[in-house]
């Protein structure tokens, strides 16, 4: 099965995103932690990345696409949960034509719809474990010993640095211009379920599971 899980940022798709890997061990592909990876490479694409991403905006097209396309040979046969991506019109036309290249069909989208209320206090609140990347929340999630990772037991806490205000309110925007038309598009291919992200994190799990039918 393929799957897109759209939604705004803070939404919410990285933490089901994993738990649908830990579950039916489908592959994740995030172009944010894509992105993100290629930014510490140090290359000038790197850099231009880097501000792009700082600043809340879009990174292009043409690159993110061409960081799906290597990642789609990948296929364990779990089939791909796409975090992240498409964001524009163009992404998913390309994502439609990558997927019928090689044999594949999107089975379904998942839109998490949370209001920007609870989508600033999510992402303001965020961190990670700089070593293993596992996810906390300064009121959701808390590690067990503050500033310990539950699962390597490193002290290595970070919060990214497009998760502020500034950047948060240049990231919405660009969610409600160039990402939300996806809604009408996936809607009118009968491809889109709809699910309220504003459960708590097992409550959305189930949701989206009974959207799936998995
Ligand atoms: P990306 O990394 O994709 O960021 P985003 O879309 O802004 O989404 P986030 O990762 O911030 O949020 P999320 O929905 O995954 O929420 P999470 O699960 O972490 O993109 C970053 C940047 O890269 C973009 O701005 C752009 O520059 C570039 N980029 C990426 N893809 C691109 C593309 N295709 N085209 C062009 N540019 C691209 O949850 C958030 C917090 O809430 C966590 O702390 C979590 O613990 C908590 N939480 C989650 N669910 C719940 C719940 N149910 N209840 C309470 N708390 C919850």
């Amino acid at each position: 099965m393929n799957i897109i899980l759209l939604g705004p940022p803070g939404a919410g798709k990285g933490t089901q995103a994993k738990l649908l890997v830990d579950a039916h061990g489908m592959i994740q592909l995030s172009t944010g932690d894509m992105l993100r990876e290629a930014r510490t490479s140090g290359t000038a694409m790197g850099q231009k990345v880097a501000a792009i991403m700082d600043a809340g905006e879009l990174v292009t097209d043409e690159i993110v696409i061409g960081l799906i396309e290597e990642k789609l040979a990948g296929d364990n046969g779990g089939g791909f949960i796409f975090d992240g991506f498409p964001r524009t019109l163009p992404q998913a036309d390309a994502l439609g034509e990558l997927l019928a290249k090689s044999n594949k069909t999107l089975d379904s989208v998942v839109e998490m719809q949370v209001d920007d209320e609870a989508l600033v206090r999510r992402i303001t609140g965020r961190y990670t474990c700089g070593n293993c990347g596992a996810g906390y929340h300064d009121d959701f999630k808390k590690p067990k010993v503050e500033g310990t990772c539950d699962d390597c037991g490193e002290q290595q806490m970070k919060r990214r640095a497009d998760d502020n205000e500034e950047s948060l309110k240049t990231r919405l925007m660009e969610y409600y211009k160039k990402t939300s038309p996806l809604i009408g598009y996936y809607y009118a291919k009968e491809q889109l379920a709809s699910v309220n992200g504003l459960g708590s994190m097992e409550e959305v799990s189930s949701e989206i599971n009974a959207a799936l039918k998995v």
